[in-house]
């Protein structure tokens, strides 16, 4: 529709140009005023023409009428005035050269291409080694991906990273934990359960005796110092901790192309600190190094603890430094939930007070906080759903409901995990991201109404039309539009362009989703009320078909972008 957008701007500028010889308008700027009606019968776009009221010197419906007049083309079937605004109809024609467009680019139909040459970190996931991977982790996860699947979409060349956190207090925190009451073969058969049984422990055992923090604090001193025996039992939890992330991230479909966590700098981080010395933004401050930001209106960010040990965000200008000289990225990308906020605005005002230019690269895309009917989430207490917990229930019930409906069903095992993960993840990004959720349960694994299981249908189906389609040996070429359907489901093609280029400027997958339950909507109207495949006139047949192939490469190419996998049977 965006496209329709410019060309209804053009026809704006040269029609004011030969009513009123008025020749100021940008049609790129006018474009952007375009709206869509809130009743499709109105027509597709619609221009308020109370914005010209003044350099024209003329009441909006008078330039509404008077433009209503002027404008004609194949493009549009109607170009109408009501009050003061301009509507405008695309014509069957036009809306047919848009199907042309979505046959001729397949798979590449929505990209701009914007980002071509040009390279994106995104940091995201980033779990906090021996802690469990659990709901609260499912943004940064899926919105971090979705996000890089969509830029690579446009064009851009994409690093995903994943920060482990394995580097900090908490890791010594678990070397006493696992000293005191740890065994080894429990750990080698739990797993991170284990683990996270130990992590909960010392907080328990550290509110009656809070000496075992200070103990804590020694053993990290000592892993820092490359101590052997803590060095062990640290790539150990590593490993065990890892062992759990890689079939969360299997079942999501999610690799990264680095896992340097934060212990990677450990070593880079004094250069860094140095500049900062050097450049007299470091302050005491009661023995610790800060760098004050008041005249930022934000509290200090530490950047060295009392005893001389490093902290997250001097771990996270490391970080930054580093990766801007190894990808010499054009943007770099946090995705983390809103309650770091602070921390990336205190270090990216560091980075900039620093002297690097590149530090209005930085993004941070935050989201809103998970809790769990009503009760905030806490690794420390244990009230946490993990995400291998909450996938395997949904799993299980689609198994529960494919073995009712559909039990010849070939790959059964997959398609319910495509499914079960799906749902969940369908019913996370159907939100905007900066809302908080309380996720319930129930609601997650409720397949009714605007789904994951419902698109993921929908695309399905489109795909037994097309296999029935071939089977028959027909070609679809040519054929006219012959019912309103077909009509309103182009008109949902037409805006995914559009919606992609939404998504990317917002950092909002959710855009995504919600134009997934438009098309799906749009096409099982179509498919209800219009005989595809039994349609006996080979010409209306034909179309049909064409319009259920582009309905099912958009449908594809967008669930695809939200990290949904696309069975082709269900
Ligand atoms: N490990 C952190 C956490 O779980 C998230 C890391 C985000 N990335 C970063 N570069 N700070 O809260």
């Amino acid at each position: 529709m965006q496209k329709f957008k410019k060309i209804a701007a053009e026809k704006i500028c040269a029609a004011t140009k030969k009513i009123w010889d008025y020749g100021d308008l940008d049609p790129t700027e006018l474009a952007g005023a375009l709206e869509y009606p809130p009743d499709g019968d109105m027509g597709d776009v619609a221009f308020p023409c109370f914005r010209l009221s003044k350099v024209l010197r003329n009441a909006p419906p008078k330039i509404a009428a008077a433009l209503a007049e002027e404008i004609s083309g194949d493009e549009f079937s109607s170009v109408t005035a009501a009050g003061g605004y301009l509507n405008f109809k695309v014509s069957s024609a036009a809306l047919l050269s848009i199907l042309s467009e979505i046959e001729e680019k397949g798979e590449s139909y929505g990209s701009s291409g914007c980002g071509s040459g040009k390279t994106v970190v995104f940091d995201y996931s980033s779990p906090n080694i021996s802690k469990p991977f659990h709901i609260g982790h499912l943004g940064t996860t899926v919105i971090g991906h979705s996000l890089k699947l969509l830029h690579e979409f446009c064009g851009y060349k994409c690093v995903g990273v994943n920060h482990l956190g394995d580097w900090g207090t908490q890791n010594g925190k678990q070397i006493v934990a696992f000293k005191r009451w740890g065994n080894r073969e429990k750990v080698e058969k739990e797993g991170i359960d284990a683990l996270v049984e130990l992590y909960v422990k010392f907080h328990e055992e550290a509110e009656k005796d809070p000496s075992l923090n200070d103990e804590a604090r020694a053993e990290f001193k000592k892993l820092e110092e490359h101590d052997p025996e803590n060095i062990e039992l640290w790539k150990w939890f590593i490993d065990v901790s890892f062992k759990e992330y890689e079939v969360t991230y299997k079942q999501l479909g999610i690799t990264f192309d680095s896992y340097n966590g934060e212990s990677f700098y450990s070593d880079k981080m004094a250069p860094q600190i140095e500049k900062m010395r050097e450049m007299n933004l470091l302050k005491l401050d009661d023995g610790a190094s800060i760098v004050d930001l008041e005249e930022y209106g934000m509290p200090p960010c530490l950047i060295l603890k009392r005893d001389g040990s490093t902290l997250y965000p001097t771990r996270d200008i490391a970080a930054a430094v580093y990766r801007k000289n190894t990808y010499n990225f054009d943007k770099c990308v946090y995705v983390t939930s809103s309650a770091q906020s602070l921390h990336f605005a205190q270090w990216f005002k560091v980075v900039e007070l620093m002297g690097y230019d590149w530090h209005g690269d930085l993004v941070h895309v935050p989201y809103g906080t998970v809790s769990i009917g009503g009760a905030k989430l806490a690794t420390r207490s244990g009230n946490v759903v993990l995400l291998k917990d909450l996938f395997a229930q949904s799993i299980e019930k689609v198994k529960g409901i494919i073995e009712e409906k559909s039990p010849d069903l070939e790959e059964k095992d997959s398609v319910a995990e495509a499914v079960g993960v799906g749902a969940i993840i369908f019913k996370y990004l159907f939100n905007s991201r900066i809302k908080d959720i309380d996720f319930s349960l129930d609601s997650a694994l409720s397949f009714e109404g605007s789904t994951g299981p419902y698109a993921q249908y929908t695309y399905a189906r489109t795909r037994s039309i097309l296999s029935k389609a071939e089977n028959e040996s027909f070609i679809a070429e040519g054929g006219d539009l012959t019912a309103s359907e077909e009509e309103e489901l182009l008109r949902v093609l037409s805006r995914f362009p559009e919606v992609i280029g939404e998504a990317l400027e917002d950092y909002e997958p959710s855009d995504i989703t919600r134009y997934i339950i438009d098309l799906c909507t749009a096409f099982n109207r179509f498919y209800h009320n219009c005989p595809i495949i039994s349609s006996d006139d080979a010409e209306v047949k034909s179309m049909r078909l064409r319009l259920t192939s582009a309905t099912s490469s958009v449908l594809g190419t967008a669930l695809r972008l939200i990290c949904i996998k696309t069975p082709e049977k269900i």
